[in-house]
C-alpha cells in the first residue's frame, strides 16, 4: 500500500511538474506577445509632449520640435493681438477669425512650416516685411507673409500655418498633441500631410 502510495505520489508529482513547466513555458512565450498586443504607455504617449511655458514673457517666441516638426509658440502681446484683430477675416485667402486660430488670445500654437513649399518662416516682432507694418512671420524662400495668428496675408502660401491639437495645463504647461496622435498609421499620415487640425 505504502509502495503504491509512493508510486501514485511520484506520478502525481511528475504530472504536476510537467504541467507547471508547460504553463511557465506558455506564460513566458506569451509575455512578448501580450506586450506586443498592448502598446506601452510610452508608445501611447509618443504623440504627446508637455512644454513648460511658465517662463515665456509677452512678445516672446519659441520653437519646439514635436513629432519631428517645428512648432511655433508665441506669447502674443497687446500690439500683436490688436493688429491681428484689425484684419478682416473675409479678405484673407484662407479666412479664419482669431477665435478659430487660438484657444487663448495671448498664445499661438501652430506648425512652423510654410504652407507653400515647406520653409520655416521667421518671426518678425516689429514688422513682417516692408509694406506690412505689423508683427508676424516672414518666409524668406518666396516672400510668404503671415500674421501673429499664423494666417496667410500675402505671397505664394495657399493656406494659413497649420494648427496642432493642444491644451493648456494649469496655466504653466502646454500639452501638444493628443493620445490619438500616438503612432497609429492614419494619424502619422495626417501629420505628415500637415493637415488642418481643429483646436
Ligand atoms: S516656401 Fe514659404 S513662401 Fe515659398
Amino acid at each position: 500500500m505504502e509502495k503504491k502510495g509512493k508510486e501514485v505520489s511520484r506520478r502525481d508529482f511528475l504530472t504536476v511538474t510537467t504541467s507547471a513547466v508547460g504553463a511557465v513555458g506558455i506564460g513566458a512565450a506569451a509575455i512578448p506577445f501580450i506586450k506586443f498586443m498592448s502598446p506601452s504607455k510610452d508608445i501611447i504617449r509618443a504623440g504627446v509632449m508637455d512644454v513648460d511655458i511658465s517662463g515665456l514673457k509677452e512678445g516672446e517666441f519659441k520653437i519646439v520640435m514635436w513629432r519631428k516638426q517645428p512648432v511655433f509658440l508665441l506669447k502674443r502681446d497687446k500690439r500683436m493681438i490688436e493688429t491681428a484683430a484689425r484684419i478682416d477675416p473675409s479678405k484673407l485667402k484662407d479666412p479664419a477669425s482669431p477665435e478659430e486660430r487660438v484657444k487663448r488670445p495671448d498664445f499661438l500654437v501652430c506648425i512652423g512650416i510654410c504652407t507653400h513649399l515647406g520653409c520655416i518662416p521667421h518671426f518678425q516682432p516689429e514688422k513682417i516685411a516692408p509694406g506690412f507694418d505689423l508683427p508676424g512671420f516672414y518666409c524668406p524662400c518666396h516672400g510668404g507673409k503671415y500674421d501673429t495668428l499664423g494666417r496667410r496675408l500675402d505671397g505664394p502660401p495657399p493656406e494659413n500655418l497649420h494648427l496642432v491639437p493642444y491644451e493648456f495645463i494649469d496655466g504653466k504647461k502646454l500639452r501638444i498633441g493628443t493620445p490619438e496622435f500616438a503612432g497609429f498609421t492614419e494619424n502619422i499620415r495626417k501629420i505628415q500631410d500637415l493637415p488642418k487640425v481643429k483646436v
